[in-house]
């Protein structure tokens, strides 16, 4: 609890537009020995104290499930005490808006001061707090932002207490804090054919644009935001929809430095609309923006279109992992999609330490789960959308703990989301109209696969069989995870037995598309495998060597290749350049991972604008096909953490090298090959006991270094 109270203006600011301050003077005279300032927002917020910024999160406090659970920021201000104190606080909207209806927006603060004589003070947001209009003439999550430099607040009213003054949500900082993490100069001015000026930073992010300029009063500044550039060379961004991502500033005299800390845009490129002065690249700087997570997993070879490949999915984790996992970062959506999570946990739990970003997020999910053990298709959800019960992307609630246990070791995890999953698992079982299969509901299952309809969002895989396939990798992930815990899974031992034996007899081994045959074989629902994989193969191959796989089957393609036999048919598809594969947006510049296969098509048409994100990291999903099997780096299920490692790397003739390292909890894992005199050399380093199958022939590693 917080001394203190939920406070708003009390004449109606033009809400949604002009952005509020909170002001408190006060005087302090004696000696402090610590100070504390603890502040939420229903909105997002960031406090000056003495003009100075309190804290370096941005977008602070991130996004909850806010009328159940709202983080509070807590902040160390003792150095920026004074005898005279001035604390202001800045409320923007943030994600709040799409629950507007439920709660109005406002903020809620307590600064604690102990003095050295052993005495304490609190000073809370209450009616004595003084509110102005802030120069933030407008501040949206997706339209972005309006500032006038000329404006001084004037604080001549005072605040009123909200009408929705309830406690009982706040919580303390659970998740990493969002940060500004790098800083990119301008690579290149363009002039486009149509004669617009474009500034292109070389590298799609998230974040945003930090301006020095040397102006008038008066003077406007005018920006737009695109992730690429069409066939023509000219600026495009029709592809964020309805998110206008504005960046309207006007001046005031003299030199002056700007960046809007309270929205971001998802942007490489920045068309200049409105520029009192020559453009000067070096006044420009793109801000990267993303929650703290410390980097664990690296990956380099010789060949420059891996690298790139690789550097695509750390910029993709990057752009959408800001304080929750969203699909993308720059059109009107951002959201926390289920679907997406689950599908590039593996890599993203390799390539950064995401425990804590999870924990957090996976209790978003916990409370938005339904009565019935519905869970929804996105978390945060917003209102007043009905969600979607959808297989795999529902699933994310067992898949993702499960993940986070095994990268991390972290049992607490599991603890927590068990009976969650138990009741997701009863709600398939309840909802299905086939008994053991998923059969009915309405699925995303293998979105964007190939061969639909020409701009289909879904091709030929049947929903019922990818449904009933994650309806079977969800029990089974409770049944080790119960094991984990000591619990008594019998009944869903049980379950799973008769959920695979109703697979099997449903569809009999016949699948007509890539994926699947891949869900039977990455979940097990076959007792021909070896059939099932040549078939794959073969399928493949007619198919010109080319992916087909959405979101579901797109993970895992690889691995169920390589597990049987084709490791070359998957290096075939790692390494294809045409269109379809990981390497045909690279051939096409990408510098992030792109929602389509054929975001931009190879005629250099643009997909529709209704759903074609240059920032979506799904696909990205590949990284742990080359941990896993490139490098060889696997995680053991009974030795969760890295406890142990199972090496099983397999090179390629046409990469001359490839290395992978992974700063495990249990010390630094690194795998590397490469080709000499006609043969291939492995040297393996491991901080723990592990094994090894290199060339066919298994090995028992101790820690330290392996060369083979
Ligand atoms: C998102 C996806 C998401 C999907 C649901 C899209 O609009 O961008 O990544 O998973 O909806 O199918």
């Amino acid at each position: 609890m917080l001394n203190a109270n939920w406070i708003q203006p009390s004449y109606r600011l033009r809400m949604r537009k002009v952005c509020a301050l909170f002001r408190k003077d006060f005087h302090i005279d004696k000696q402090v020995d610590c100070a504390n300032l603890y502040v939420t927002a229903r909105g997002v917020y960031e406090a000056t104290l003495n003009n100075q910024r309190v804290g370096d999160f941005i977008m602070a406090p991130g996004w909850t499930v806010y009328h159940e659970r709202l983080q509070v920021q807590s902040y160390d201000v003792t150095d920026l005490l004074q005898k005279e104190n001035t604390l202001i606080l800045e409320l923007a909207e943030g994600w709040f808006w799409r629950l507007k209806k439920r709660m109005p927006k406002a903020i809620i603060a307590q600064l604690h001061i102990t003095y050295t004589d052993g005495t304490e003070q609190d000073i809370g947001t209450d009616e004595s707090w003084r509110v102005a209009e802030s120069n933030l003439r407008f501040c949206h999550l997706y339209n972005g932002i309006k500032y006038d430099a000329r404006h001084t607040p004037v604080f001549n009213t005072n605040a009123k207490i909200a009408k929705d003054n309830t406690q009982n949500m706040l919580i303390p900082q659970e998740g990493e804090i969002v940060k500004e993490r790098e800083r990119l100069s301008v690579k290149e001015v363009i002039i486009t054919p149509k004669g617009e000026t474009v500034l292109d930073f070389g590298q799609n992010m998230t974040g945003y644009l930090e301006i020095t300029i040397d102006a008038r009063k008066g003077d406007k500044v005018s920006f737009s935001f695109g992730e690429i550039l069409d066939k023509d060379g000219n600026f495009y961004n029709a592809n964020y929809r309805n998110a206008k991502a504005l960046y309207k500033y006007t001046c005031k005299e003299g030199k002056q430095t700007y960046k809007p800390t309270l929205t971001f845009y998802g942007f490489r490129y920045v068309r200049v609309d409105s520029y009192p002065t020559d453009i000067n690249p070096e006044n420009f700087t793109a801000v990267v923006v993303h929650s703290e997570m410390k980097r664990t997993g690296h990956i380099e070879s010789s060949d420059p279109m891996l690298n790139q490949l690789f550097s695509n999915i750390i910029w993709g984790q990057k752009g959408n992992f800001l304080d929750i996992p969203t699909d993308c970062p720059q059109r009107d959506e951002r959201l926390g999609w289920m679907g997406d999570a689950q599908v590039f946990i593996r890599t993203a739990s390799y390539n950064y330490d995401v425990l804590k970003f999870f924990k957090k997020w996976l209790n978003d999910v916990k409370v938005e789960q339904y009565e019935n053990g519905a869970v929804p298709d996105f978390v945060p959800s917003i209102y007043p959308r009905k969600p979607r019960i959808s297989t795999a992307w529902s699933d994310a609630i067992a898949i993702c703990p499960w993940q986070c246990y095994l990268t991390c070791g972290d049992i607490e995890i599991l603890e927590n989301l068990f009976e969650p999953i138990c009741k997701w698992v009863e709600y398939i079982t309840n909802s299905t109209t086939k008994p053991n299969l998923w059969f009915g509901g309405d699925h995303y299952a293998d979105w964007l696969e190939l061969g639909g309809k020409y701009g289909s969002f879904k091709g030929p895989t049947r929903d019922d069989l990818v449904a009933s396939a994650y309806y079977a990798n969800t029990v089974n992930l409770l049944v080790k995870m119960g094991k984990v815990l000591g619990k008594d899974v019998s009944n869903y031992e049980e379950l799973h037995k008769n959920i695979r034996t109703a697979f099997i007899a449903e569809f009999r081994d016949e699948f007509k598309t890539q994926t699947e045959h891949i869900m039977a074989l990455q979940f097990e629902l076959t007792d021909k495998p070896q059939d099932v994989a040549d078939s794959l193969a073969t399928l493949i191959r007619q198919q010109g060597n080319m992916i087909q796989t959405g979101f579901v089957g797109t993970p895992y393609i690889l691995h169920v290749l390589s597990r049987y036999g084709h490791t070359e048919l998957a290096y075939d598809l790692l390494l294809r350049k045409e269109y379809p594969s990981w390497l045909y947006p690279i051939s096409k510049g990408a510098t992030t991972i792109w929602e389509h296969w054929d975001g931009t098509k190879p005629n250099g048409d643009i997909w529709p604008k209704s759903m074609n994100s240059y920032n979506h990291y799904a696909y990205g999903a590949v990284g742990d096909w080359m941990y896993g099997v490139m490098a060889g780096i696997n995680t053991v299920e009974d030795s969760p953490g890295f406890a142990k490692v199972h090496f099983t790397p397999v090179a390629d003739n046409r990469i001359d090298w490839f290395r992978a390292e992974i700063d495990t909890v249990s010390g630094k894992v690194s795998s590397r090959w490469w080709h000499e005199n006609g043969k291939v050399h492995y040297e393996i380093i491991t901080p723990v006991d592990s094994t090894a199958i290199i060339d066919g022939k298994t090995y028992t590693l101790t820690p330290g270094k392996h060369i083979f």
